[in-house]
């Protein structure tokens, strides 16, 4: 089971491998914008993953596409809705604000 670690309010919770990111954080009670819920297509869940990226989901194209959108977007950018946790643990950024919308 990975441990996700949720910053920046240091939280950590036991997630499962193969759950989105955004499942697991929802789950866990954080608050995270998430309109289209795993459609890659509205960019509000865009958060930064700190640590433990190689064990995660590869972003797909349409994930690729849509945080081209994003302003502030970096190399550690995800969006949590489509990205899937593996076995590794995982440290997260939540950004504050709603991005691409
Ligand atoms: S919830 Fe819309 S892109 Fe993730």
């Amino acid at each position: 089971m990975p441990v996700l670690t949720i910053q920046p309010s240091g939280k950590t919770i036991e997630a499962t491998a193969g759950a989105t990111i955004l499942d697991a954080l929802l789950a866990a009670g954080e608050q995270i914008g998430h309109k289209c819920h795993g459609k890659a297509e509205c960019g509000a869940c865009h958060l930064f993953v700190q640590a433990g990226r190689k064990s995660l989901s590869r972003p797909t194209r349409a994930e690729n596409e849509k945080l081209d959108s994003i302003p502030g977007v970096g190399a550690k950018s995800r969006l949590a809705c489509v990205t899937q946790l593996g076995e590794e643990d995982v440290a997260v950024e939540l950004l504050g604000f709603a991005s691409g919308l």
